[in-house]
């Protein structure tokens, strides 16, 4: 095991009824004047904003609100939101949603101290300093809530990149499974594959991480387990609030203790790809790519991916494993191949150059771009 450091700043408050402590939260932390960051209006409908808006208020908190965040969410309008947080002179960034949202608001937070927010994507400045960063969380799978990441996509450039600062951990985060009753259930399963993919990304270098590799496997079987639960009853409370947990604990440092850095070659190649197609959901994506990776990679450290298919999937081979994934997802109504994204063999050379943007891609091989021409052919 790789010597670490693990420190994790973020409270979570979680909970059935956990949302209207939100103002006491932020008031309790020093915050007077709040920029809530929202999405398309879910939260209208579902009755998340009547709450968070009460709670504000019973606090004696002011506010002011920015909405249209949008799925995979755009640098421009993070630079309109930043404008308005230094106009409103606001002292904490509230995001109410999911990845997205979160994303956005934290973004907004660095940048506020920024010259320049996108040279912080592209690493030419540190981020050292943020806004109070809080969180009511309405849809589980990227671990935003519990991180210090932020993904925008620069829409001219086309380069969907991530935003790395320990000034990005949110100070609190409330995690009420009950509001992500309202998900569509691709919206769901999204989630889920995004969360077990975060996984992944970290197991696969492992080798006798045993406290890690098992607390993977188990997250792993705990995602699935639950995705089946709530496919079959999407108001049952214990398969939600699970899901939503193990989301949390996906990408918050516990699953990669040892483990470097994690792959994230997979994550890198969709990220490229939903850069130059923004319609297609990240989680969506993932579970396209992910099973192509494997099957590219799986002799690349092949006690590691034998026992992945044994612990998670209970089959003899990889390619049984990888089967199992592709027969679940599929069952779960996602996608499983890159032509159900709406992505042909001529659009690879555009994904494969977006993504070798960001620099080099993977640990567990540093793919080339014939690596990554290969692993698009195996998704189609
Ligand atoms: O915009 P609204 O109206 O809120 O609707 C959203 C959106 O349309 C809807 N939704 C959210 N909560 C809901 C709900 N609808 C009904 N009821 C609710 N309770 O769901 C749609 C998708 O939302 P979005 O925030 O885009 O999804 P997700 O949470 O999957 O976030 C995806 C983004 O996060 C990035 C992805 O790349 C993508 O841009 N990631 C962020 C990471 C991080 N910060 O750590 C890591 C991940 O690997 C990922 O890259
Ligand atoms: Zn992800």
């Amino acid at each position: 095991m790789d010597n670490f450091t693990f420190h994790n700043p973020t409270r979570i408050i979680f909970g059935k009824e956990s949302v209207g402590q939100i103002g006491g939260v932020i008031k309790e932390a020093g915050g007077k004047r709040v920029l809530l960051v929202a999405g398309g209006g879910s939260i209208r409908k579902n009755g998340v904003y009547d709450t968070v808006a009460r709670s504000l208020k019973e606090a004696g908190l002011t506010w002011v609100e920015a909405w249209g965040v949008r799925p995979n969410p755009v640098l421009a309008k993070a630079r309109e939101i930043i404008a308005l947080a230094q106009k409103e002179k606001v002292d904490a960034v509230l995001a109410v949603g999911g990845g997205s949202v979160i994303d956005t608001a934290k973004s907004v937070a660095a940048g506020v101290f920024l010259q320049d927010l996108w040279a912080a994507f592209e690493r030419q400045v540190e981020v050292t300093t943020a806004l109070p960063i809080f969180v009511v969380l309405t849809m589980s799978g990227t671990g935003s809530e519990m991180d210090p990441l932020a993904v925008l996509t620069h829409e001219a450039d086309v380069k969907k990149w991530v935003l790395r600062s320990p000034a990005l951990f949110p100070v609190a985060s409330i995690i009420d499974p009950t509001v992500q009753q309202s998900l569509p259930w691709h919206q769901t399963v999204n989630g889920a594959i995004d969360a077990m993919t975060h996984v992944m990304e970290f197991y696969f270098l492992g080798t006798w991480e045993e406290t890690t590799m098992a607390l993977d496997e188990s997250l792993m079987r705990t995602i699935i387990k639950m995705t089946h639960l709530l496919q079959q009853n999407p108001l049952g409370y214990e398969a939600r609030a699970n899901l939503a947990w193990a989301a949390s604990l996906a990408l918050n440092g516990l699953t990669g203790v040892g483990l470097r850095e994690g792959d994230f070659a997979t994550h890198r190649l969709e990220t490229a790809m939903s850069a130059v197609f923004p319609e297609i959901a990240h989680g969506a994506g993932l579970g396209v790519l992910f099973p192509a990776w494997i099957l590219y990679m799986k002799d690349y450290n092949p006690a590691t991916f034998a026992r992945w298919a044994r612990e998670v999937w209970e089959a003899g081979s990889v390619e049984e494993g990888v089967a199992r994934m592709r027969l679940t997802f599929q069952g779960w109504d996602a996608p499983v191949t890159l032509e159900e994204l709406g992505v042909s063999e001529a659009d690879i050379p555009a994904i494969v150059a977006a993504a070798l943007k960001v620099g080099i891609l993977g640990r567990l091989k540093e793919l080339t771009p014939g690596d990554l021409s290969a692993i698009l052919r195996l998704a189609l």
